[in-house]
């Protein structure tokens, strides 16, 4: 179904403003949420990304995102990933963030980051266990309560991914499909319901409590020097993020 597809760096204003059609289209904000057509023509022009994914005329995914330092190394913050509803789970975001990386590494970057939210267990799976993403940091409520209904009204606590880009970690999963091994000390989970519980306002509240319990591991865990390695799923469905100690140096001191 994605074969057809072409992927590009966008430069014309037109696609730029199709970009913000399918982020309408993909969260649901409202309009003063959304990231407007002026950043994403500035983001290529000082460093950032915006790439396309076009069936003929049409745009059915991007990635965007925009240069950021910390002391003194430049990274990517990759701060949206979005594939038309009907072209998912046929590899179309994988293809993305795979072209986003050649491009970052083509302009000298060796990091991409991004944030998630780890009640997402299909976004939790994809990022660490497709593209070999870790995360070691935690934000809390980073962009307050928003419109956007695939949010589920809560806090928006995040995840940090750091993608290194040439890490052994992120080489042995591209080139194999697994992430070198470790000595596992942790495990976090997230019940399948969890999306169920966000999207009806009866039930959120059992979503909030999970996310308050999780939300005590992670900094604990993240305080131990841990960091969320693999993502697997167990009996019921549920998602299961496994820590462990990450053996490789890569950091640009991310506190
Ligand atoms: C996140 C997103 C960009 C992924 O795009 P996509 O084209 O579906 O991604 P891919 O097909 O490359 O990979 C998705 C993987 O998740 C898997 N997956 C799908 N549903 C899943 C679920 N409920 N639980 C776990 N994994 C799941 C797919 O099987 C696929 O894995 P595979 O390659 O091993 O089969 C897309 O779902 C999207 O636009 N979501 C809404 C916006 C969003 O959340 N963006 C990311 C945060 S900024």
């Amino acid at each position: 179904m994605t074969a057809g597809i072409q992927l590009r760096n966008c430069t014309e204003v037109e696609e730029f403003r199709a970009c913000v059609g399918l982020q309408k289209e993909v969260w649901g904000f409202a309009d003063n949420e959304l990231v407007p057509l002026r950043i994403f023509s500035l983001a290529p022009k000082i460093g950032g990304q915006v790439i396309g994914a076009w069936e003929g005329e049409t745009l059915v995914g991007f990635a965007f995102s925009i240069p950021g330092t910390r002391n003194g190394h430049m990274y990517l913050h990759s701060h949206m990933l979005a594939v038309k509803a009907e072209y998912r789970n046929s590899g179309l975001g994988r293809r993305l963030k795979l072209f986003q990386r050649e491009d970052a590494i083509a302009h000298g970057y060796e990091l991409i980051e991004w944030t998630f939210d780890p009640l997402e267990i299909k976004n939790s799976y994809f990022n660490l266990e497709r593209l070999g993403a870790m995360a070691r940091r935690y934000n809390i409520n980073q962009y307050g309560i928003t419109s956007s209904p695939l949010q589920g009204f809560l806090p928006t606590d995040r995840l940090v991914a750091e993608w290194w880009l040439k890490s052994k970690r992120v080489k042995a999963l591209l080139a194999n499909q697994v992430p070198p091994a470790f000595e596992e000390k942790m495990r976090i989970r997230v019940p399948v319901e969890v999306p169920t519980w966000k999207a009806d306002p009866t039930t959120r509240q059992k979503a909030a409590e999970v996310q308050l319990r999780n939300r005590e591991q992670f900094l604990k865990a993240f305080a131990m020097g841990l960091a969320c390695l693999r993502f697997g799923r167990d009996e019921n469905g549920g998602g299961v993020f496994v820590l462990g100690c990450w053996d490789e140096d890569w950091s640009y001191a991310s506190k």
